[in-house]
């Protein structure tokens, strides 16, 4: 099966830099991506330096293909009625009411998307889950294609997870460790498989696409995160017992990653993990686990949140402790807002939950980050019920710093490293060698 035409639901962090470099690699394929907010599609269509999404390299993979062979349209119906295969790349939050609540994903979105697909398609499509569902989504997608579709078209579902790290998304997609695809293990169902294998194979070496059924594959995408997110806490719970015992947390992550049965990756230890996907992933996890019976399996991966909010606490309580318990009077300087180097995004950062705790307790804040825009920001403080007359936010690092009584380092970006002797800077990420207190040591 030969696929000329793609659509894209989803305009995000995942569906645009993805789809930008499928169009670069496949020139002979036209890629439309669509969205439901069109002010985010016509920033896609605006200019390169003002896309929706910041990745290092993404403004020069989307001027090549931009108008040639990649598209940015609001015509949802449009894009999906001429496309041969169909990602769907909508958000899949944590459920906020219902059963569930608080632990399940909210699959509205890729519910409505399903529907959208089954009502406008008039050819046979393959529908490509790219959102991280829980596992056995797929049944219900063929549930609404079913009952919503016409009825002489044909859907081929296939799981094929994105593994994209925010901030090196073009790298990670340029030089993936592995594409996952699952499809039914039906004849059907692999020409699905194969159409979609044809499209990475044009860069990604056939060795490292690895194809499997559609259950694997939700559940790997997962379990992989859920396994990184695992090492960082297992690392962060040590970061308290190396400040209890003089130990280095840098020099233990050294000498167990040198084992090269673990590995040295992911264990640095920090003010906790954030992001759009670990802690979504991993309730989203332990909510199935509970959903089957499996207790035990459920609490084990449960804990891996609970030390993640017990780090963010801690690296707060350290500062109300040092302060003398009362933050009242205090100015206090949030270096890094994104929740991690080189994004502009803020999902689940921890340094909103570490600002609301020190302002709860009394702090004025001033905040600075390279990447993270004003409006976000602000988002970020009314959508977690912060004291917005306590924050000011500041356009440079000077500004931030100036006449505060002590500096929190909160995103790992390079700006941070050198601030100078003369301040009270707690760093939660490791990076100040001037720091009066660093995470773990
Ligand atoms: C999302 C999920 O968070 C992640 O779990 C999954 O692996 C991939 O999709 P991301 O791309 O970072 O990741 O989300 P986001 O930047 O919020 O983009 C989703 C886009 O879908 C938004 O632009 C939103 O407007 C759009 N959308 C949402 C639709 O076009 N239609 C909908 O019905 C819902
Ligand atoms: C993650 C997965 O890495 C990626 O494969 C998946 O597709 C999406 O989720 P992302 O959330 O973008 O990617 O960033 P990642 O680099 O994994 O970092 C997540 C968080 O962990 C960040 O807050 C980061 O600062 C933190 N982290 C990472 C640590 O605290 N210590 C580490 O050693 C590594």
């Amino acid at each position: 099966m030969k696929v000329n035409r793609i659509c894209c639901i989803g305009a995000g962090y995942v569906g645009g830099p993805t789809m930008a470099v499928i169009a670069l690699k496949c020139p002979h394929i036209e890629v439309t991506v669509v969205d439901t907010n069109s002010n985010r599609i016509n920033s896609w269509n605006g200019p390169l330096e003002d896309l929706p999404v910041y990745e290092p390299g993404l403004k020069e993979v989307v001027g090549e293909s931009r108008g040639k062979n990649l598209f940015f349209s609001n015509d949802i119906n449009l894009a999906i009625e001429r496309a041969d295969m169909i990602f769907m790349a909508v958000n899949t939050p944590t459920k906020k009411e219902g059963e569930g609540a608080g632990m399940a994903a909210d699959l509205k979105y890729i519910e409505a998307c399903a529907k959208t697909i089954a009502k406008v398609a008039k050819s046979d499509k393959i529908v490509v889950e790219k959102s991280t569902l829980p596992v056995r989504t797929a049944e219900k997608i063929k549930d609404i294609l079913g009952k919503y579709g016409h009825d002489e078209v044909q859907f081929e579902i296939l799981s094929n997870p994105e593994f994209l790290a925010e901030g090196t998304a073009i790298q990670d997609l340029f030089k993936s460790d592995r594409v996952l695809i699952g499809g039914d293990e039906t004849d059907s169902g692999q020409k699905a498989v194969q159409a979609l294998v044809d499209i990475y194979a044009k860069w990604i070496p056939i060795e490292k696409i690895l194809t499997t059924n559609v259950w694997s594959s939700e559940l790997a995408k997962l379990a992989s995160n859920a396994m990184l997110a695992q090492r960082i806490s297992s690392i962060n719970s040590l970061s308290a017992l190396c400040e209890k015992t003089g130990a280095n947390i840098d020099e233990l992550s050294k000498a167990i990653g040198m084992d090269h049965r673990i590995g040295p990756k992911f264990l640095k230890a920090s003010v906790g993990f954030g992001g759009s996907c670990f802690q979504k992933d991993i309730l989203n996890m332990v909510y199935l686990c509970k959903y089957y019976g499996l207790e035990e399996v459920a609490e084990y991966w449960h804990q891996v949140i609970k030390i993640n909010d017990y780090q963010k606490n801690r690296f707060a309580q350290k500062i109300i402790d040092d302060l003398g318990g009362d933050l009242r009077g205090k100015k206090i300087a949030i270096l890094g807002w994104a929740f991690k180097a080189n994004t502009n995004d803020s999902r689940e950062s921890p340094a909103i939950y570490v600002t609301k705790k020190l302002v709860d307790s009394g702090a004025n804040v001033k905040i600075f980050d390279p990447l993270v825009s004003l409006s976000i920001i602000m988002r970020d403080i009314e959508d977690f019920g912060i004291n917005i007359n306590a924050c000011s936010i500041c356009n440079n690092i000077e500004e931030c710093i100036n006449a505060v009584d002590l500096v929190a380092i909160l995103t790992e970006t390079l700006a941070y490293k050198d601030l100078g002797k003369d301040l009270s800077i707690y760093d939660g990420r490791g990076i100040n060698k001037e720091a009066k207190y660093t995470i773990g040591k």
